[in-house]
């Protein structure tokens, strides 16, 4: 039996910081208004001049040389993100170039916040199969490129990051590595949260450009009744597959959208806040970043320890939700 791990984890966030004050003096908001109602205080901004993919070559960096793996070694990199560099080619590609990794086939897949977990599994999938040594999932967006930053609904939540795993094969006597993984998606919320030009739908013109539909669009309300039920059904389905109960979880690391689904998520799940990793207050909403984030920097921290059973749910455009559950170690 050989067992799929994560070997090492690492990330990278930009160093400007957008705070509540700073938004309450571009659009028609409060900070009381937002930490009461989301939990974020402040969240860190890309440069202008930062790509998707300049975030995800910092993280890889980190999660390769944690893993003390080179380049060369990978047989695939995967990134997911909804803010790739460009449509083509895939910002996969443009890491594998940057990090020199010649012997990995590269793609990107794009699953919203759930695309962290959606891209942990189809990774599970291609060591299993494919005979792979390692792969390197990264996942990075910078959505304050397509955010309205005249629309109070959405501007106040987002945040920019990147995170990054190394999977590989574990030995057969070790009891590391992922216990379960399970993913879902409902379409017919697809346009709950999306946006809505520049692709073959509604490619880019000065109309679209006018009407700011180069950013994305949210029916939070829509999505939050979402996720508060989906991060519950698909971490009781996570529990029957790895054959465990809520009380076996020693870390729980659930998508970072909304202080209020998480309370809600823990208060279901009977799972005490000293267990969940908790970063919205500090990064805000990373979208498919946030749940590795907050993996990298607890692992840093010693947070995280050999053995430790951590079940991660994510929910986003699609809409999807995804999950996970790992025993954390390398043996
Ligand atoms: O990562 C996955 C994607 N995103 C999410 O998961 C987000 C999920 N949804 C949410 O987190 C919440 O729905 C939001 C934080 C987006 C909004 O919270 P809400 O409790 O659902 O508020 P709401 O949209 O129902 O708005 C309530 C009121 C409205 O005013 P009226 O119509 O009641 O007068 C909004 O106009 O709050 C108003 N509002 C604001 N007020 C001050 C909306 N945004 C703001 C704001 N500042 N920034």
């Amino acid at each position: 039996m050989l067992n799929v791990q994560i070997k090492a984890m690492g990330h990278a966030l930009p160093t400007r910081v957008l705070t509540n004050s700073d938004l309450e003096k571009m659009v028609d908001t409060s900070n009381d208004w937002i930490i009461e109602t989301t939990g974020i205080i402040e969240r860190r901004i890309a440069e202008d001049s930062t790509s998707t993919s300049d975030l995800c070559y910092d993280a890889a960096v980190m999660a390769l040389h944690n893993a003390k793996v080179k380049p060369e070694q990978l047989d695939l990199i995967i990134v997911a993100t909804v803010t790739p560099d460009m449509p083509f080619p895939s910002t996969a590609c443009i890491v594998q170039k940057r990090l020199e990794a010649w012997n990995a086939a590269a793609f990107d897949l794009a699953a919203g916040c759930s695309g962290f977990l959606y891209a942990l599994s189809v990774a599970e999938k291609f060591l299993f199969t494919n005979g792979y040594n390692y792969v390197l999932v990264v996942t990075s967006d910078i959505l304050s490129k397509i955010t309205d930053y005249t629309d109070r609904n959405t501007c106040v939540l987002f945040g920019d990051g990147a995170g990054a795993a190394v999977l590989g094969r574990g030995n057969s006597s070790g009891d590391a590595g992922i216990l379960s993984t399970y993913l879902t998606a409902d379409g017919r919320g697809a346009d709950l949260l999306y946006m809505p030009a520049g692709g073959s739908a509604l490619p880019a013109s000065e109309q679209t450009v006018r009407e700011h539909l180069h950013y994305l669009k949210m029916n939070g309300r829509e999505v939050f009744r979402f996720a508060s039920k989906a991060m519950v059904e698909v971490s009781e389905n996570l529990l029957e597959k790895a054959g465990l109960g809520y009380q076996d979880i020693d870390v729980f690391i659930p998508h970072q959208a909304n202080m209020r689904i998480i309370k809600t998520a823990m208060k279901n799940m009977q799972i005490a806040e000293a267990k969940t990793l908790i970063t919205i207050d500090k990064l805000g909403n990373m979208s498919a970043a946030s749940i590795p984030v907050a993996l990298s920097m607890a692992v840093s921290e010693g947070k995280v320890k050999p053995g430790d059973v951590i079940l991660m749910v994510a929910f986003g455009a699609g809409l999807t939700c995804a999950g996970a559950i790992i025993r954390w170690g390398w043996n």
